[in-house]
């Protein structure tokens, strides 16, 4: 990546976040190595309570629609797989992230996070059409879609949004302009310093602008028309809620219509609940 001198510094910004537990860090290095097996990703999670307590409670969701709750961290790691494993220790670790206000993008404590589990849950929906690993892909790229906010926001504070000159403008313009880089290429620098597959990368990075994705659009795709969608709904709208521009292709990709999007309205705000409700129920302690 060029730009990487500025990008190092706004990265440095987020250096203030909370870390990533220990354990989590250690499942999720073990998810990338390809010889590590689901019994040893179950015992290492059953060393951390909370992390055991909320892989269990994710696994029994009413999205995996299981007949009978399991009630082992064998049979939730089992039921879930790898990639929705992972989902839960990132979105555990976002929660405590993003659970501040960002006021520099006008949105209040807790408005980024539910912006953000709302798009997971819903390019998870939009991509499971495409089979189990995109859709769980496409909540991981959801979830991080606009992690670099927080990296901006403190120094988008200090500019003056009402001045003629930003009207009309979004905020990646604004972003652009003023830093050189936006903040779904910080998202996906992160994801890169969190060693996250470049096909998660990449989908972060154009969740804006999908057709210049690089790795295949799908899951670019899917979550572009969440993000789009969870703006309709003026979930963790901010102050750039009305400015997005809705990629016409991706509409053909994934056939999206109103249909679609009253399946949305009917299972995502159920959704934001549960997923909260989950997380902020155990209490993770960082490293
Ligand atoms: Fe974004």
């Amino acid at each position: 990546m060029e730009k990487s001198a500025s990008v190092s510094l706004l990265i440095s910004s987020l250096g203030n976040l909370p870390a990533m537990p220990v354990v989590a860090q250690k499942v999720l290095s073990m998810i990338r190595n390809p010889k590590s097996n689901m019994a040893e990703i179950a015992e290492l999670l059953s060393l951390d309570q909370s992390l055991a307590v909320l892989v269990l409670r994710w696994a029994n969701s009413a999205y995996y629609g299981l007949r009978h709750p399991v009630t082992t961290i064998n049979q939730a790691v089992v039921v879930l797989g790898q990639q929705a494993i992972r989902n839960v220790i990132l979105a555990s670790t976002v929660a405590t992230m993003m659970d501040r206000p960002v006021e520099g993008y006008g949105l209040e404590k807790g408005d980024l996070w539910q912006h953000s589990i709302a798009v997971a849950g819903a390019a998870r929906e939009i991509a499971k059409d495409k089979g189990y690993e995109i859709a769980e892909e496409a909540y991981t790229a959801g979830l991080l879609a606009d992690i670099g906010k927080l990296a901006l926001e403190t120094l988008l504070r200090g500019i003056d949004l009402s001045s003629p000159e930003w009207q009309g403008k979004s905020f990646e313009d604004l972003e652009e302009q003023f830093f050189g880089v936006d903040h779904a290429y910080l998202g996906a620098e992160l994801a890169r310093r969190w060693n996250l597959p470049a096909r998660l990368m990449d989908a972060i990075e154009h969740h804006h602008d999908p057709q210049d994705s690089k790795e295949g659009r799908s899951l670019a795709y899917a979550v572009h028309l969440a993000d789009y969608s969870i703006m309709a709904m003026g979930i963790g709208l901010g102050r750039d809620g009305l400015q997005y521009e809705l990629d016409s292709s991706a509409v053909d990709f994934y056939e999206f219509n109103d249909d679609k999007i009253g399946e949305l309205i009917d299972v995502i705000p159920n959704f934001i609940e549960s997923s909260s409700a989950m997380i902020r129920a155990i209490n993770i302690p960082n490293a």
